[in-house]
């Protein structure tokens, strides 16, 4: 192992703590930085891993933070923005900011977490500033060993999308879904975090982008059903026409939580699936949704339950 400290930005989130539990496990010293230490305690029991706060929008105290690292792992990212905070600002400003930081401080490792259909044409503004952010960092890549990852929506343990389905599912009559056609090929939580340490070494993932995509193709309809078959709770679902679909967002877009945006349905405009098979070169056959989501939905140990009180409570 050439590499020995690996600091990771966004570690303390859903596909952050998987990717820091494979690094601490195969025995790298982790650095996760994080806005509040106490949404990253889960992570303080690994004996490998160090939480440390920071505000990574202060250059200047993340160049501090960074400084002796061997490589970096960007997994920042929103799916809302707010008056005070922008996708631009999060997906395209920050991830070019961030290399340039790491190519000042002579840190040529670089991995980088982007969303399948990123472009900068893209319909949604989620997709344009993910896609604007990967540009970004090419314009680098004489001096940094870039990786990028563009996952489809990603399942497991924790997840924010099957999981909030399946509590409207036991909330709710009825389902009203946005864009029921919209297509998505999940691939689950601890297949990325295997993608992203193995590249971590592998020189032949230099300068490479990875579309990681699940074995199957499901429509948002189907997916749904799918959470249900799995609760074994079955609940009519209305499909929404494109301009209801775009009407109830606005409406959600109104609620303290937010659930769905309009610019989420946009996102749903192109399919969230790959042309291409798995990368080889991860030598791994992705999961299967059917194989994983039982495990968390219906899970009755205290674990689950925790789990649970941990997503009601947004933590
Ligand atoms: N989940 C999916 O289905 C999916 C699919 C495709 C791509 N992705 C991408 O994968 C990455 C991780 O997603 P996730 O599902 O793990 O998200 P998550 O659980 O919400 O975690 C996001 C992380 O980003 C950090 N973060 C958020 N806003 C921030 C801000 N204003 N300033 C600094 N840090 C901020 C958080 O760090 P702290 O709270 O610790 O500061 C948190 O650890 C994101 O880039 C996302 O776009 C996710």
């Amino acid at each position: 192992m050439k590499l020995k400290e690996i600091v990771v930005l966004g570690g303390s989130g859903f596909v952050g703590s998987a990717i820091v539990a494979k690094l601490d496990a195969a025995g790298y010293s982790v650095k996760v930085l994080t806005r509040r230490r106490d949404v990253a305690k889960h992570l303080l029991l690994l004996p490998n891993v160090q939480v440390v706060e920071c505000n990574v929008l202060d250059y200047q105290a993340l160049n501090a933070t960074l400084r002796g690292a061997d490589g970096v792992i960007n997994l920042i990212g929103i799916l809302h923005q707010s008056r005070r905070i922008s996708f631009n600002a999060m997906h395209h400003q920050f991830p070019a900011q961030l290399a340039k930081i790491c190519a000042d401080l002579g840190i040529t490792r670089l991995l980088h977490m982007s969303s399948l259909k990123a472009d900068k044409n893209a319909p949604s503004r989620y997709l344009q500033s993910k896609g604007m952010g990967e540009a970004a960092l090419w314009t680098l890549q004489d001096k940094l060993n870039i990786t990028i990852f563009k996952p489809s929506i990603i399942f497991g343990r924790g997840d924010a999308f099957i999981n909030l389905f399946a509590s409207l599912i036991k909330l709710l009559p009825a389902v009203l879904l946005a864009k029921p056609n919209a297509k998505f090929q999940p691939i689950w939580v601890e297949d990325v975090a295997t993608c992203f340490v193995n590249s971590l070494e592998n020189t032949d993932t230099y300068g490479q982008t990875y579309e990681l995509a699940g074995p199957k193709v499901y429509t948002f309809r189907q997916l749904v059903k799918q959470v249900m078959n799995t609760l074994n709770l079955q609940r009519p679902i209305i499909g929404l026409c494109d301009k209801l679909s775009y009407a109830q967002a606005f409406m959600m877009e109104l609620l303290p939580v937010k659930l769905m945006s309009r610019d989420n349905v946009k996102s749903m405009e192109v399919d969230s699936v790959s042309d291409k098979p798995f990368p080889a070169i991860f030598n791994l056959t992705p999961t299967p949704l059917e194989a994983v989501i039982p495990e968390y939905l219906i899970d009755e140990t205290p674990r689950g339950a925790y789990d649970r009180f941990r997503q009601n409570a947004a933590r």
